[in-house]
């Protein structure tokens, strides 16, 4: 009886869920799909015998860590070719036509997401990997089983019993703007375009997360061992009829000329879609054509993008108005008449230094091109002279600080001019006090950029150390705060004395010390005295510190009031010693170490028993790799790679030999939370500004920096 019970729930909340997801068209009410979901799960959980990972009740995610496995691609994923030229694309066109006579095209959108391959099994989703590096990717299984409009299981009949299809993960406008509004409202990093927000999501480790975030999926590709079909066009018709969300935006085009049209349409068209699009991807549609023309080493040579050219606003430029940093640097802002760019209502864009505007003599009062490239913030990049008006003048810029009044200097080689009044400029100081409180520093929940300003203006805090003197009795008269949220700060400020010492140390702000060089500095030196003690060549000993890291950080603490506010934050009782437990051994003493493939123990396992051996993680192989740690399935462009470079490689088991007797290794399957490590920061000055906040995120910028990196 339950288990038919639970087998009809499934089946109509998977109805309902394509109903809605898919085809856009809900028969039901939330409100009554939510009863019919809580019905599931509370059978669900009542009956575990019956558990089955594809049931509709997995949207919602877990908060379990997920440890995201390698895999190999089965069939290896390719990129395309791609122009930006319409010329390029017609002979093109017409080298495919001299090979093969004509043939039918078929022209799709070029979704602007993040790949993805799933596999089916007996019509249930079995398995959905990134596209990593084309070769192998990684198991984000969990996650995507939370985006509703991926079938768990296939509806109608006639699927293979093995298959994979393809397509992208996106984050839809909406749901970008909503995570961004959040994150902004949280103190957090935002991301630059909806295309990070979908690979930052997809990483994520707890797939509730991910089932929050409001991520779709279009399927555009299927891969098989005998698909049952003759031409791209059928095979979609059918992954449309067994579930799949494809694009209802595709044509078969049987001329340049149609295909032409298609481009024309959708260049205009696309800015009415709801999700990002960047082209439009050029199909031969026939698959024995396909066979024909074959592919070259990277890609097929049967499809092609057209790209898109960056979407374009023209609009008067009302005035511009500066911005300061936390670090004092100056940012000309232009503010636009409102206008429609790529989805979003844009106000502001930024205009760089003071050069980038001499260089393009924009002056207030002009018509302006208004561009979005990859960042949040939109850029001018021309002025339209002809609508000049007659009476306008060159722009001066500004001399002073717009905040305090002292007079801007520049520094060599820096292109943006600063204030140099870091201890009384209040944007300076409340940009410090910000940057101390973010997630990814002190964590201080409770207290926005709003509150920061109401603390200061009201002469509560005056820097980072004032935080800890704050008594709830002080808060809680202040405008929007009261009893609970001036406990809730306070007690939230008292936890952050346990935050650990390398996120202290990147709260601190030390120009060019972002979160990754802070962590490296604190493994290095293990405490701020020891920082505080190196010198300029110590310093630089620790990994990814350069010479100007060096010298910004000798900088800070040659400050007398920098000195006096960690005199007093070490008062207050904050974590100025890294208190990771000490090594188990030096086995593995300054090796340099790759690990890849699928293992017994999961891959951060191996990490952490790397680290607790003294050996350092390494995301890429290269020249500077001691030694490779290969599992089941290494990726073979890996495997090239380090033969050519004649690095040594190790099985698991060789491996645990060369720590075997050294400590208690294998007994920890705690989350060390050292996996690889990033791409270098601080390698670039920690943006601010206007792009305070644009920066790549670690979170976003992780999936991307590996493909680059590895291959
Ligand atoms: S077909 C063998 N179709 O663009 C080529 N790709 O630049 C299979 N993309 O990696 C890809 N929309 O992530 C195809 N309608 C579409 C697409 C599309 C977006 C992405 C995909 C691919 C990249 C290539």
């Amino acid at each position: 009886m339950v288990r038919e019970r639970i087998e009809e729930l499934r089946r109509q909340l998977e109805r309902h869920n394509y109903k809605y997801y898919v085809e856009n068209n809900p028969e039901i009410s939330d409100f009554e799909f939510d009863a019919l979901m809580r019905e599931l799960q509370d059978l669900e959980q009542a009956h575990p015998e019956f558990a089955d990972p594809n049931s509709p009740s997995v949207r919602v995610g877990s908060d379990l860590s997920a440890d995201f496995a390698t895999v190999r691609h089965r069939y290896p994923m390719l990129s395309l070719g791609n122009t930006y030229s319409l010329d390029e694309l017609h002979e093109f066109i017409a080298r495919i036509e001299r090979e093969v006579g004509t043939t039918d095209f078929v022209c799709e959108l070029k979704f602007d997401g993040t790949a993805i391959s799933l596999t089916y099994e007996h019509g249930r989703l079995l398995r959905a990997v990134t596209r990593g590096d084309g070769i192998e990717g990684d198991d984000v299984t969990a996650n995507v089983r939370t985006v509703r409009s991926v079938p768990l299981r296939l509806q109608g009949e006639g699927w293979p019993d093995y298959f994979e299809i393809r397509g992208e993960i996106l984050m839809p406008y909406a749901s970008f703007d909503r995570l961004n509004a959040e994150r902004e409202a949280n103190g957090e990093q935002l991301f630059a375009n909806p295309r990070n927000a979908a690979a930052g999501t997809l990483k994520q480790q707890a797939s509730a997360v991910v089932a929050r975030r409001g991520l779709d999926c279009t399927l555009y590709q299927l891969a098989g061992d005998n698909l049952p079909f003759t031409s791209h066009w059928e095979s979609l018709l059918k992954a449309r009829e067994w579930g799949f969300k494809v694009s209802e935006h595709m044509r078969i085009c049987h001329n340049v000329t149609e295909i032409d049209e298609f481009i024309n349409h959708w260049d205009e068209a696309r800015r009415q879609l709801p999700f990002p699009t960047d082209g439009v991807v050029i199909k031969v549609n026939d698959f024995a054509v396909r066979r024909q023309l074959g592919f070259t080493a990277k890609a097929p040579k049967w499809a092609v993008a057209y790209k898109f050219k960056a979407e374009q606003a023209l609009t008067r430029l009302e005035s511009v108005s500066f911005q300061v940093g936390r670090t004092g640097a100056i940012t000309p802002v232009a503010n636009l008449e409102p206008v429609l760019l790529a989805g979003t209502t844009v106000r502001r864009a930024t205009l760089h230094n003071a050069e980038q505007m001499a260089l393009l003599d924009i002056r207030p009062g002009d018509m302006v091109y208004v561009e979005k490239g990859g960042e949040i913030i939109p850029k001018i990049t021309g002025v339209d002279l002809s609508q000049r008006p007659a009476d306008s003048r060159p722009f001066e810029y500004i001399s002073v600080c717009p905040e305090c009044g002292t007079p801007l200097v520049r520094y060599e080689g820096e292109a943006k001019h600063y204030c140099p009044n870091q201890s009384g400029c209040r944007p300076q100081i409340i940009g410090r006090i910000i940057h101390f409180i973010r997630r990814k520093a002190l964590d201080i929940e409770g207290l926005g950029e709003e509150t920061v300003e109401l603390l200061y203006d009201n002469s509560l805090v005056r820097n980072v150390a004032d935080l800890y003197d704050l008594r709830a009795e002080q808060l809680a008269p202040l405008p929007r705060l009261g009893e609970k949220s001036a406990d809730n700060i306070i007690r939230s400020i008292e936890r952050s004395k346990q935050v650990p010492f390398h996120r202290v140390l990147f709260g601190l702000g030390i120009r060019f010390v972002g979160e990754t060089t802070a962590k490296y500095l604190a493994e290095h030196f293990r405490s701020l005295d020891a920082v505080m003690q190196a010198s300029r060549e110590e310093l630089v000993e620790a990994d990814e510190v350069g010479e100007r890291i060096a010298d910004a950080i000798v900088e800070y603490f040659a400050d007398g009031t920098n000195l006096e506010i960690i005199r007093r934050l070490r008062a207050a009782g904050l974590q100025f010693e890294a208190s990771e437990r000490p090594r188990e051994s030096e086995a593995l003493a300054g090796k340099r170490i790759v690990v890849s493939g699928r293992f017994s123990r999961s891959r951060d396992e191996m990490k952490e028993l790397i680290e607790r051996h003294g050996g350092k993680n390494l995301a890429a192989v290269s020249g500077s790799v001691d030694f490779i740690v290969a599992g089941a399935e290494m990726g073979p462009a890996k495997l090239r790679k380090a033969e050519k470079l004649g690095i040594r490689i190790l099985s698991e088991e060789e491996f645990m030999a060369m720590i075997e007797g050294h400590g208690e290794e294998g007994s920890s399957g705690s989350d060390s939370g050292t996996g690889a490590p990033e791409p270098p920061a601080g390698t670039a000055p920690e943006k601010e500004g206007p792009e305070a906040s644009v920066g790549r995120t670690a979170e976003a910028g992780a999936p991307e920096a590996r493909q680059g990196e590895l291959f």
